[in-house]
């Protein structure tokens, strides 16, 4: 699994407005600052095609992408960002929701996870939503280079993983799969390249 171009195609703010030809797509989402644009540079090993920051809200539409000129990569607001103004928030919740619910050539939501820290109550919640309404989705932990904090709660990412494990297990019948991933390292790349590969070809 190559990339040999990556190209920023639109922003939009709604479903409707996002590129028509049916490619198939995939969608990074998760919390504010878990890392959703670092890792589609990773994904496409350029160092700034999607804008990053320290300050979370960095991403405000639905950006698409266009790898290989056959699929996209889909990077999305992310969620839970408490200082964004109310009816801001309200709206990156709509739109993303309707986007999840009648984007017909999403193959696969990527439900991004900071491995750092342990299980945020939101991060639960949303992929509990994902499940109820029979949205596809991958678990991509993110941040699995860092290693472990007295101030995160103490645990290695590994451990955070596996208790994020255990409590989603609640909401599904099965486990949705899951990679570990560092856009420091490049940890999971590949995984992710021959999963979206794969994903593609059904
Ligand atoms: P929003 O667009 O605001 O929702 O954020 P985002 O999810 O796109 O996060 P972004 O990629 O902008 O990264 C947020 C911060 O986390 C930046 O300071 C990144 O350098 C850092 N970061 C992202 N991925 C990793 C990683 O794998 N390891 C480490 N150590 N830091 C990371
Ligand atoms: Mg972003």
């Amino acid at each position: 699994a190559q990339i040999v171009s990556a190209e920023f195609v639109k922003s939009s703010v709604e479903t409707e407005a996002c590129p028509s030809d049916g490619s198939p797509e995939f969608a990074l989402v998760g919390r504010s600052n878990v890392g959703k644009s670092s890792l589609l540079n990773s994904i496409v090993k350029r160092k700034k095609l999607a804008l990053t920051s320290k300050k979370p809200g960095k991403t405000q539409c639905i950006n698409h992408f266009r790898i290989n000129d056959s699929w996209y990569l889909v990077d999305l607001p992310g969620y839970g960002y408490a200082s964004a103004p109310h009816e801001l928030k309200q709206d990156w919740n709509k739109f993303t929701k309707d986007y999840f619910l009648n984007r017909s050539t999403l193959v696969s939501v990527f439900l991004l996870i900071d491995a750092s820290i342990p299980a945020k109550k939101i991060d639960l919640e949303y992929a509990s939503w994902l499940g109820q309404n029979q949205v596809p989705m991958t678990l991509i932990f993110t941040k699995c280079d860092k290693r472990k904090k007295k101030k995160n709660g103490g645990k290695h990412p590994e451990e955070n993983v596996q208790d994020f494990q255990e409590l989603i297990s609640k909401y599904f019948d099965a486990v949705p799969p899951w990679i570990m991933t560092s856009s420091l390292t490049n940890q999971g790349r590949d995984e992710i390249l021959l999963h979206m590969a794969q994903l593609r070809n059904y």
